[in-house]
């Protein structure tokens, strides 16, 4: 009798530990809420660009020069970052020389907005950075050249809303540069998977065109799109670039 209480009872802490794992570290706390995702990035906070090891050489060529490329056009762009974390995208925008415009990082955890905040410190006014959730973006519509979201959609409680917001937000001929998580953890989010052309038909449900989708890292591709330069629709009220 002993031997079956002994073997149920790890069973149950298999089990439990292997969904613990899951919702804590696979799926990094989303199927648990906002605020749990949130948490665990406040505790993690200090450790992010340790874990990470962003190469600057390989953020210049692979994520900043094909950006930059859409916004050649613009001498000063203003540029959105939807879940900046650390600062990621600014500190590699704001390094790169022939970048002349101004990042705004938004994030939802403070811990994060703090290394942020002090990376970007030398480059005062042309990095500002707000605590928000991407379901409120706070800047009026048409605001800004290009918006960015890397690496967090599928953390979002709400990625449809946040998606409405970042297009909201976006100016008429504006980029939208987002990534699709994929491979196998990409798959551990049932509800929130989608493949190459799945998920650029989502892009496009938002009334974005000129999508496309570029393979980057192992785990994430970057997808694009632009808001159309004059448009109606019910999404976004009637906007023009008149
Ligand atoms: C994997 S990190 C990506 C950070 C950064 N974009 C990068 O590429 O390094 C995900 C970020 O999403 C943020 N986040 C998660 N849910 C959020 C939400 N609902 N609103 C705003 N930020 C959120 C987290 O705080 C975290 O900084």
């Amino acid at each position: 009798m002993e031997i079956w209480a002994l073997l149920g009872l790890a069973v149950i802490l298999a089990v439990g530990g292997l969904l613990g794992y899951y919702l804590l570290v696979v799926t990094e706390g989303v199927y648990l809420g906002r605020r749990m995702v949130v948490w665990l990035y406040d505790i993690t906070a200090h450790k992010y660009d340790g874990i990470k090891e962003f190469e600057p050489e390989f953020e210049e060529f692979f994520l900043i020069r094909p950006l930059l490329a859409h916004l050649k056009a613009i001498p000063a762009p203003r540029i959105l970052d939807v879940a900046t974390g650390t600062g990621r995208l600014p500190y590699a925008l704001l390094a790169y020389p022939t970048f002349h415009g101004r990042v705004t990082g938004l994030d939802a955890s403070a811990k994060m907005l703090q290394h942020a905040g002090s990376k970007l410190r030398p480059y005062g006014w042309r990095a500002a950075f707000v605590q928000q959730v991407a379901g409120r973006l706070p800047f009026a519509d048409n605001s800004f050249d290009a918006v960015t979201c890397l690496e967090a959609l599928e953390f979002f409680p709400a990625p449809d809303g946040a998606l409405v917001e970042m297009a909201r937000v976006l100016k008429p001929g504006g980029t939208l540069l987002v990534t699709r998580r994929k491979g196998a953890w990409g798959k551990a989010f049932p509800d929130r998977y989608r493949n190459v052309a799945q998920f650029e038909n989502y892009m496009q449900t938002f009334g974005l065109e000129d999508v496309y989708t570029v393979p980057w890292l192992q785990d994430y591709d970057q997808v694009y799109g632009r808001k159309p330069r004059s448009v109606v629709s019910s999404q976004w009220s009637i906007v023009s670039d008149q």
